[in-house]
């Protein structure tokens, strides 16, 4: 069972400081909706952004969107292997059940992270395939309790993916750690938390293909396993 972690991700509301600024007004019009119900996204509100701290780790829900798509259509969650969480900039965690189907159409994706962030999960009665509290990358990794977790970063010691299969492969709870931003790095808070840093290519990936490298790669490590339990 391998869960993953897009943290620090580009994920919030429309913050205060910018709620009357001229791209979210007709953003919110052309979506009926009030300003501060909207998902930030660079894709509309990308001057107003750059006037925020931190701009590079903002308004890219985007990036989970394609990752999601990735993880939740993987063998390995399709066979229940795979457990995704989505750590936020602001620290909340979104819990994203297996079973979730994610809209392809990127525009109905943040009309449920929208509905998200309104209700804290969705959907709003039965069992919730997405769900949103508050808490910190440090609380969600204890409250995991793994025996391994891997941040991916190219800061990270080079490993190729061969032995990065056989690391985790190895472990009973692995976690492994992908920045859900486009720009910049994780925070020392974030590399704390890892008892090892993992660079995978020599060069900046997406989050999406480090996610669907790390997954193909556990993936074919668990039926390496597997031939290897199952011929004494
Ligand atoms: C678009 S990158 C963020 C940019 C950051 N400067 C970087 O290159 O790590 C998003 C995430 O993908 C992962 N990533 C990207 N390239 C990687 C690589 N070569 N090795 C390991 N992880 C990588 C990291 O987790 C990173 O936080």
């Amino acid at each position: 069972m391998l869960t993953l972690i897009l943290a620090e991700s580009s994920i919030e509301r429309i913050p205060k400081a910018i709620v009357n600024d001229p791209s979210v007004i007709s953003d919110a019009k052309r979506r009926r909706k009030n300003p501060e119900q909207l998902i930030l996204d660079r894709s509309y509100h990308h001057k107003a952004i750059n006037r925020l701290s931190n701009p590079e780790k903002r308004g890219r829900p985007d990036i989970i969107h394609i990752t999601l798509l990735n993880c939740l259509g993987s063998p390995l969650n399709v066979t229940g292997r795979l457990t995704t969480y989505v750590h936020t900039i602001e620290d909340l965690i979104i819990e994203v059940s297996s079973r979730t189907r994610i809209p392809r159409n990127s525009e109905r994706f943040k009309g449920i992270l929208e509905q998200l962030f309104e209700s804290h999960r969705v959907p709003t009665t039965g069992k919730p395939l997405l769900q949103l509290r508050k808490s910190s990358l440090k609380e969600l990794i204890r409250k995991v309790s793994p025996s391994y977790v891997g941040a991916l970063t190219t800061q990270g010691n080079y490993e190729n993916l061969t032995n990065l299969g056989h690391i985790i492969v190895n472990q009973k709870k692995p976690v492994l750690i992908i920045g859900g931003f486009s720009k910049g790095h994780f925070t020392k808070e974030t590399l704390k938390l890892a008892d090892q840093t993992i660079s995978i290519f020599p060069k900046g990936l997406e989050s999406w293909t480090v996610a669907s490298k790390v997954i193909f790669t556990y993936e074919q490590a668990l039926e390496f396993n597997d031939i290897c339990n199952s011929n004494p």
